[in-house]
């Protein structure tokens, strides 16, 4: 599991300098489906990038199945990065390479090559989003839905802990939004891998989240189980986000 204490985030050296995340302390259960939610510029993506050590945090600790992973360096980092997979709203795809060269992509990046078994496991994956029959297609001939699905098979190609989805599904139409979130929550069912789902969109939250912390000004302002907050949300920020407000109240 992921425990996250007391975690600030500063960007640049300026000691007046606004806080990206101001104490952020969350529990992320294996299995679980976590959304985090919040209003642009809330600190959503600073999460993640912190998360996965992309991004250093300024003080506080994540600590992942017992271990500080704040203070790892070298192999070590480059193994936690591996079981610490990312999905972003862009797809993040390699436009001259085909589809299943992009899935074996992580096991180059990893070992320097591609052996037929790791041909053979991003087949799999490819089958498993649907897409196997185009492994030979390129990027840009697929649709936005169609690549975020390889990108969702790339992502699984290191037998990832957990999957953090930046905005994963914002570029998308409502359809292939769907496609995708039915897609991460049968892997979610199937593998067991914990999934934590950044979005401002509540709809993307009630579809696939179990649990939901909102995020307002690099603060968690409320978190509970989906269902919880949905039927009552406390914080100002949730009831933004839910539309829940009465402005002349
Ligand atoms: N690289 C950076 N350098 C300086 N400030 C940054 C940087 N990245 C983010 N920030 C600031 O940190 C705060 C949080 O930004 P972050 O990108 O985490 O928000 P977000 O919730 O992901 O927003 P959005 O919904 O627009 O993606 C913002 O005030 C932002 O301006
Ligand atoms: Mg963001």
């Amino acid at each position: 599991m992921i425990q996250i204490r007391n975690l600030c985030k500063t960007y640049g050296g300026a000691v007046d300098a606004p806080h990206a995340l101001d104490d952020v302390s969350l529990d992320v259960a294996d299995g679980d489906i976590l959304g985090v939610i919040g209003m642009s510029g809330a600190g959503k993506s600073t999460l993640v990038r912190c998360l996965n050590l992309l991004e250093r945090p300024t003080s506080g600790r994540i600590v992942v199945d017992g271990q500080d992973v704040t203070s790892l360096a070298g192999a070590e980092l480059r193994s936690y990065r591996r079981r610490v997979a990312m999905v972003f709203q862009n797809f993040g795809l390699l436009a001259q390479k085909t589809v299943l060269a992009n899935v074996c992509f992580p096991y180059l990046a990893a070992t320097g090559r591609v052996t037929d078994q790791n041909r053979a496991r991003a087949l799999e994956l490819l089958e498993m989003v649907g897409l196997a029959e185009r492994a030979d297609s390129y990027p840009s001939q697929l649709s936005g839905g169609q690549q975020q699905r390889v990108a969702i098979a790339r992502a699984l190609a290191c037998e990832p802990d957990y999957i953090l989805c930046d905005e994963a599904t914002s570029a998308l139409d409502p359809a292939s939004t769907n496609t995708v979130l039915k897609l991460l929550r049968q892997i979610n069912r199937d593998t067991g891998v914990t999934i934590i789902v950044i979005t401002h969109s509540m709809g993307v939250v009630e579809k696939i989240c179990r649990h939901v912390a909102v995020l307002e000004a690099g603060r968690v302002v409320e978190r509970g189980s989906v269902a919880d907050v949905f039927a009552a949300p406390r914080s100002q920020a949730a009831k933004v986000l839910l539309e829940r407000v009465d402005w002349d109240a």
